[in-house]
């Protein structure tokens, strides 16, 4: 899609869906949880914190609208959350969990990975916990250090049975949330912390949607792909324009969106056509998502290729402190990637 077109799909969508209001990313999660209460009398929120609007705001006022029973703080225990949440959606009604930070969700990887995942298939399509969806705040933040600053994705995008998405902005966040909740498969949301506040945008206040496992072509370009998500996909914008003017370089630049399961045709369409291929993370680079991305388009794409696929990510370290400036896949790393790749 084109800059042009994206300005005319958004004034598209908001045309349809009738008024907007400026919201920020955390105010447009608000909208959605809104929306969901207002028309599905089964749904209820939890997690830690929530009751009084959560860390980063995005219950806010929730609890007072809706009432106690639908919007409600549980004790601090993830793996409890998940498994509570599969529980009331095998039951019937639509599960919306929170856990506070990414970086919090290991404590309950078992009850996903081994229970939620594998609910539907183990019970011959009897039962599912498909109503479930889990949203965690995510990666970098400027000085978040090891426990709230990780971006966990690619542990989960080794896990058939879920699906993982993560928005860009405002307006994806509220239509790619309502997706999730309406999607018949258990959802983990990750939300961009450092993007909670960053931008406001004109976000429909009526339901919408975003369909997942769709990437969205941000920019056309003819010499080389930029792959990412969530927050590194602004900078994936920023390195496009420096590509253009510094070296003459035409980049078209992807927003994945959905994780698990990931748009591989949307991405080998562009590598096709370019030739190049840089994925960007924030994770560590080994067993990132990147690799995933990589090895399908050598096995799609092998005779198109001027360049070996270049992965731009976080290092195998834990995530550090005052470091984040060196650890992160800043511009440069990624505008020397691109340097490498034409060079080549
Ligand atoms: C999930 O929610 C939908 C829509 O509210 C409902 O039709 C469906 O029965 C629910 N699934 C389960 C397993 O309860």
């Amino acid at each position: 899609m084109h800059l042009s077109d994206m300005f005319f799909f958004l004034a598209f969508i908001c045309e349809c869906l009738g008024p907007t209001q400026k919201m920020n990313l955390f105010q447009s999660v608000t909208s959605a949880l809104d929306n969901t209460l207002a028309s599905d009398p089964t749904a209820v929120i939890f997690g830690e914190d929530v009751a009084f609007g959560g860390v980063f705001r995005c219950t806010v006022g929730l609890r007072d609208k809706y009432g106690k029973d639908r919007v409600f703080n549980t004790p601090l225990c993830e793996q409890g959350i998940v498994g509570f949440g599969i529980g009331v959606a095998v039951a019937g009604a639509t599960a919306i969990a929170e856990i506070q930070f990414a970086d919090y969700i290991y404590p309950a990887f078992d009850q996903i990975v081994n229970e939620a995942a594998k609910y539907r298939y183990r019970s011959g399509n009897l039962f599912d916990c498909g109503n479930l969806t889990i949203r965690a705040p995510w990666g970098c933040v400027g000085h978040g250090s090891l426990y709230h600053s990780q971006s966990p994705e690619a542990f989960f995008a080794h896990c058939p049975g879920i699906k993982v998405v993560i928005p860009r902005g405002p307006v994806q966040a509220k239509g790619l949330l309502l997706s999730c909740i309406s999607d018949k498969n258990p959802c983990i949301f990750f939300e961009p912390k450092i993007l909670y506040r960053a931008a406001v945008e004109q976000v429909p206040v009526e339901p919408y949607t975003i369909p997942l496992s769709q990437a969205e072509v941000l920019q056309e370009g003819s010499d080389v792909t930029l792959v990412a998500w969530g927050t590194q996909i602004h900078v994936m914008r920023e390195v496009a324009n420096m590509a253009q003017e510094k070296l003459g370089v035409s980049c078209e630049v992807i927003d994945l969106q959905t994780i698990l399961p990931w748009d591989t045709e949307t991405v080998c369409k562009s590598v096709v056509k370019t030739g190049r291929l840089l994925i960007s993370h924030e994770a560590p680079i080994t067993g990132g998502f990147a690799a995933e991305i990589s090895s399908t388009v050598q096995e799609e794409c092998f005779l198109n290729l001027e360049a070996p696929i270049s992965r731009v990510c976080g290092y195998d370290t834990p995530f550090p402190h005052i470091f984040e400036p060196f650890y992160i896949p800043d511009k440069w790393k990624c505008l020397e990637a691109i340097k490498r790749m034409i060079n080549y």
